[in-house]
């Protein structure tokens, strides 16, 4: 075998391949190897169920309540938490040759390999396996969890002896309830969700199975049904078992050498908390009947189309890097698994790649996951915003809990009620309703979605508008102020005018009063007057934006920048996260930053700041923030463009996209992270396109970092689709789809239509002074080999030397 890249995968244009039988990596492959249409979720756990690292299959909004223990409980914490529930493993094929059981861990493997093709929508195994008495076979499979059939996955799954005749035994089944590793050791917690699936019914005839079950609190149920088609030699014996958490499906078969036995498994899954046990079956068999006709190679084709779609919507080529580019498909590929068909359900913090964060949803779906989806696929982005909606109910009666107006949207959840057990870095970050917001206006100015404004977009904008009425103030000089509010930076807490916060806020306001002065009726029917649009409008251009004349920069919150500086040379590297080694009174009161704020604020409040105030704000904030989260590398890499700092700019890109394939957060087999993967286009298209969408309208202002020779970006606007072309000196813009689309070039207003495409020069960048990271903190700097795959350089949080 060829020498082993760094992060243990082979770089390849348009697909993930792992050569190694590395069983130590088990729980981190499961989750960059985890299939998932946003209703169905499975880790890449080996069909034989056995070696594993953490087995995971889920289904979207299915969880169990469980208890939120607090030492000392307080006003308004919510009583109980959500864990989304590892349910019924439908991917179980166990094998027996000549009666030895398959298991990676013994015998030997002369070949292993298993590659998931962001074409295919598939993850394939090969295996070759000499069992420890010798017998010798080939194992093949192919899964896939169907974007076009929402409750359907499959798996074709082959057998060949490769060294004689070998009695083959193969054990397909529905397994509830294995035990598994929690990420709470709160064994109050682990009490609930060991067992967590009680048995409805249990039937199996022929080749078919099915299996009920619901949770014991939060009265949810579910039902997941197989079948199988067989192609064997003749002699073939199957034998049908179920019981309660476990259906089987035995096939027995001699093969001849040459010969291959192989089985085609399909599953329907369902969940509901309305209806029967009967319906949800009745609903899992009809969707095998549906998934029957079309067969596994119908399914295939089906994920195939669907897929060339995305990639026409949504690709991002990059020229000059490889891996980089793999990994940009790589993160593509995940943000459209969480979102896909979620259909009214949340897109969680992990997808359903794993148990972190206990399968909840925060505003990395808003402000993260959201604007990829908006400009790649407006109607999966429409689909979670209709889940944000769903919780409107929830969200007022919590904002009422609060003593406060309209709606406030849970911080961290599945079916929307608040789970955050920290009010510091949970409810207090009131931002997340300015976020949903926000990712609304994005959604109905690119979409102009009439529809969808009237059924839940204006809703949205206006309750969360009434919050900051009753959340902010006016002080004694009329100034509009949002006091003691946690932002996105969870180092700093509970502050005053937070600068973000106020601006996310203040165009949440102003959003709600436009869209409501432009449909007054349909304004009424959510009790909107002239009088309260008039006071958003008032409390907006009141609004209170901190600025520091002495430093010349914005301060994160008010007063900030007169906390102590942190002793960033002092720290050691083996401190970070440094939530996890530093008390947080002690990071809240000193200047510290876990994650992109106001560096996030120019971004999406790009038009609030002018060129040299976010030049010197750069600047500021690029010597404090640690990245200890993972959402900040994405949004560090579009200032950096912005600021003229593109090889900055590129490193973290490449965190962005890099990290989860790296584990440079050392917990990715708890999951992915999606807001992270969706940085990685944010670094692009928003970065090095220097896409904007202030009020509306679409603006480029693209630039190369000087590693590469051009990226190729796409985004879909009005029904309408543009590649831009970025290279060294140019940019071309190509209308490839639909009505002319009015935007602009660096300031310079451009019309593109389907006649030509528009090739304008590319000003150089500002030239800034190269900003300074924390001791120790400086992304990686990223030099990729003349050779695509060979002698990379480490990625991770290693300064340059
Ligand atoms: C970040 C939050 C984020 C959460 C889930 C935390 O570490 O600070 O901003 O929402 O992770 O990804």
């Amino acid at each position: 075998m060829a020498n082993r890249p760094q992060a243990g995968y082979e770089v390849a244009p348009w697909e993930l391949r792992w050569g190694w039988l590395d069983l130590d990596a088990l729980r981190r492959t499961e989750s960059t190897f985890a299939l998932s249409n946003g209703h169905i979720g499975f880790r890449g756990s080996f069909e034989e169920g056995e070696p594993r690292g953490l087995p995971g299959t889920y289904l979207n909004g299915f969880y169990e309540r469980r208890p939120l223990p607090y030492a000392e409980a307080g006003y308004g914490d919510p009583v109980d938490g959500q864990s989304l529930v590892n349910v019924t493993d439908g991917k179980i094929i166990r094998l027996l040759v000549e009666d030895e059981p398959v298991d990676m861990r013994y015998g030997s493997a002369p070949h292993h390999e298993r590659v998931l093709d962001f074409r295919s929508g598939t993850l394939r195994r090969n295996t070759e396996w000499i069992s420890p008495t010798g017998r010798h076979v080939r194992i093949t499979s192919e899964r896939l969890v169907s974007f076009t059939q929402r409750a359907i996955a499959a798996i074709h799954y082959e057998v060949e002896p490769l060294d004689g005749q070998a009695q083959l035994v193969v054990q397909s089944e529905l397994l509830a309830n294995e035990p598994i590793e929690r990420e709470s050791d709160d064994p109050r917690v682990a009490a609930v969700l060991e067992g967590a699936l009680v048995s409805d019914f249990s039937m199996g005839e022929g080749s078919r199975a099915v299996l009920g079950h619901h949770t014991r609190r939060s009265g949810l149920r579910m039902a997941v049904a197989m079948d199988h088609e067989v192609d064997a030699p003749a002699g073939v014996s199957t034998e049908n078992w179920t019981e309660g958490d476990l259906a089987r499906l035995t096939i027995a078969a001699e093969v001849p050498q040459g010969r291959k036995l192989a089985l085609t498994k399909y599953l329907a899954y369902g969940w509901s908390s309305q209806r029967s046990p009967q319906a949800l079956r009745a609903q899992v068999e009809a969707a095998l009947a549906g998934v029957r006709q079309s067969g596994w190679q119908g399914l295939l084709d089906e994920q195939r189309a669907y897929l060339d779609e995305f990639w026409d919507a949504a690709d991002v080529e990059i020229d000059g890097d490889a891996e980089l580019q793999q990994a940009v498909r790589f993160a593509l590929f995940h943000v459209l698994q969480a979102g896909a068909r979620g259909e009214s359900r949340a897109i969680p913090a992990k997808g359903l790649t794993g148990p972190g964060y206990d399968g909840h949803a925060f505003w990395d779906s808003e402000t993260f996951v959201l604007p990829v989806l908006t400009y790649t696929v407006p109607d999966a982005a429409r689909e979670a915003l209709r889940w944000r909606h769903s919780t409107l109910d929830k969200a007022r009666t919590r904002a009422a809990q609060l003593g406060q107006a309209g709606a406030a949207f849970a911080w961290r959840t599945i079916n929307g009620d608040e789970c955050s057990g920290y009010w510091p870095a949970g409810t207090a970050a009131f931002h997340i309703n300015a976020d949903v917001a926000d990712a609304t206006a994005r959604y109905l100015a690119a979409t102009d979605d009439k529809d969808f404004e009237a059924e839940c977009g204006l809703e949205l904008l206006v309750d969360a508008a009434r919050l900051w009425t009753s959340l902010g103030h006016h002080d004694a000089h009329g100034r509009f102020r949002i006091d003691g509010v946690t932002g996105p930076d969870e180092y700093t807490a509970i502050v005053d005018n937070n600068t973000y916060t106020n601006l996310m806020a203040q165009k949440n306001l102003r959003e709600a009063a436009s869209r409501c002065e432009q449909s007054p009726d349909l304004a009424r029917e959510f009790g909107v007057d002239e009088e309260e649009t008039a006071y958003w409008r008032d409390a907006a251009d009141r609004m209170v934006v901190p600025f520091d004349e002495t430093v010349g920069v914005h301060p994160q919150s008010e007063s900030f920048t007169q906390h102590a500086p942190w002793d960033f040379a002092s720290t050691p590297p083996e401190h970070y996260p440094m939530l996890l080694h530093y008390p947080y009174f002690e990071l809240y009161r000193k200047q510290v930053i876990k994650q992109a704020d106001l560096v996030l604020a120019m971004w999406l409040r790009g038009d609030a700041f002018t060129p040299e105030q976010k030049a010197r704000n750069v600047a500021y904030y690029e010597a404090l923030t640690v990245r200890d989260s993972s959402l900040s590398a994405g949004v560090q890499a579009v200032l950096n463009a912005e600021v003229g700092h593109l090889e900055l700019a590129y490193d973290y890109f490449a965190e962005a996209a890099l990290a989860d394939l790296y584990d440079i957060h050392h917990n990715v087999a708890q999951g992915l992270h999606i807001a992270s993967l969706a940085g990685a286009w944010i670094a692009a298209v928003a970065g090095f396109g220097g896409m904007r969408d202030h009020d509306g309208k679409l603006t480029f202002a693209p630039r190369l970092p000087p590693e590469l020779s051009s990226i190729d970006i796409r985004v879909c606007f009005h029904d309408s689709r543009i590649c831009v072309t970025i290279q060294r000196d140019e940019a071309t813009y190509e209308l490839r789809r639909g009505n002319d689309v009015h935007t602009s070039h660096h300031g310079q207003p451009i019309t593109l239509t389907q006649d030509k495409p528009i090739t304008l020069p590319i000003p150089p960048p500002p030239q800034n002074p190269a900003p300074r990271q924390p001791a120790g903190r400086a992304p990686a700097h990223r030099r990729p080999s003349p050779v695509p795959g060979q002698e990379l350089r480490p990625i991770g949080l290693v300064p340059e030397q």
